[in-house]
């Protein structure tokens, strides 16, 4: 058996136990903060509301502006005797520099790779399993839903949930990426497969089109490639068209999950700039209380944030 397999079994708390004990306290300061703030989140609900018009890049830039202000006010404004070494600690880990597949230069090829690699990373560590479980408990009650899959790569999660066909709500899947390559790639896959998955090119910032067609939209393992303004932008649209809205899987971010990260590609990729990225990604990735604000921020009412093992923040948030 592969090492990774183990991976699942281990609770979320072992790996991350400060970072999880400080975003409690967090957590419960994010509707007072809110409600301290009240005029800032106005304008970001009226620049969101304008930005369904069509592109707005004066809103855009409001909405940047002010989910980071906020976001930093959650992080550096504790309250009297909390755990200062957490603090640092989570400072120290946080980081906004871009993963090497991101950046401009580096050849297709590589990037390609690399997203095949973390398709199998993910069959073998059981992710898509957990993933698509969240996803049918999200529509669960309906007799048809349309999932809509957004910065998807090639789509893995939802070939996944192609080929593992469960019992209640029929499923229409839709796998979506900014990529034109890495979406060409998840359609070749599924069509060798056979697998009744639909792929379309489009940008998680671009949702509006969708309304009517979507029951809920999904997004896994790629949040912390947006900034927090994008991510905001990203939940408002998603609650706006779907009406059951967003489920977004990503990373949480800790010292324990970017030595998990280190550790995991070093057993499963020789090449280090994979490993490299790996440990970038936790350490831009959100915590339960940044996603809970951003969530409210965009205007969703229902919002649930778990952690889920071994490593995942999961959030659900609607109308
Ligand atoms: C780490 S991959 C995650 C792939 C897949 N969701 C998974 O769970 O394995 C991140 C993906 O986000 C995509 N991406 C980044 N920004 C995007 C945007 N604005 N719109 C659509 N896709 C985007 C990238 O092209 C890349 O395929």
């Amino acid at each position: 058996m592969h090492p990774l397999r183990l991976a699942p079994l281990l609770p979320a708390h072992i790996m991350a136990p400060l970072a999880l004990s400080l975003d409690r306290r967090r957590k419960a300061r994010v509707e007072p903060l809110l409600a301290a703030n009240g005029s800032m989140v106005d304008v970001v609900r009226q620049a969101l509301t304008r930005c369904k018009q069509g592109p707005d890049p004066h809103s855009e830039r409001l909405i940047k502006q002010y989910s980071h202000i906020l976001l930093e006010e959650l992080r550096n404004s504790e309250p009297g005797g909390v755990d200062h070494f957490a603090i640092a600690l989570d400072q120290a880990v946080r980081s906004r520099r871009p993963e090497i597949m991101d950046w401009s230069g580096v050849p297709l090829k590589y990037k390609q790779l690399e997203m095949k690699w973390l398709d199998q990373f993910n069959v073998r560590m059981g992710s898509y399993a957990s993933f698509a479980a969240h996803v049918r408990t999200a529509v669960a009650g309906l007799k048809q839903a349309r999932i809509y899959d957004l910065a998807a790569g090639s789509g893995g999660l939802m070939r996944y949930m192609a080929a593992h066909p469960a019992p209640g709500t029929a499923l229409d899947l839709t796998a979506s990426d900014l990529h034109p390559a890495y979406v060409a790639t998840g359609q070749e896959l599924a069509t060798a497969a056979q697998l009744p998955v639909r792929f379309e090119c489009r940008d998680a910032l671009q949702l509006h089109d969708l309304k009517g067609h979507v029951e809920l939209f999904v997004c896994t393992q790629s949040g912390h490639h947006l900034d927090s303004g994008a991510l905001v932008a990203m939940i408002a649209q998603a609650i706006d068209v779907a009406p059951r809205g967003l489920v977004f899987i990503d990373l949480l971010r800790s010292l324990g999950n970017v030595a998990a990260a280190a550790l995991a590609t070093g057993l499963s990729c020789a090449v280090p700039t994979m490993q490299w990225d790996g440990m970038q990604s936790v350490r831009r990735s959100y915590t339960p209380a940044e996603l809970q604000l951003l969530a409210r921020l965009a205007g969703a009412q229902q919002v649930d944030v778990q952690v889920q093992r071994p490593a995942f923040v999961v959030l659900r948030a609607s109308r």
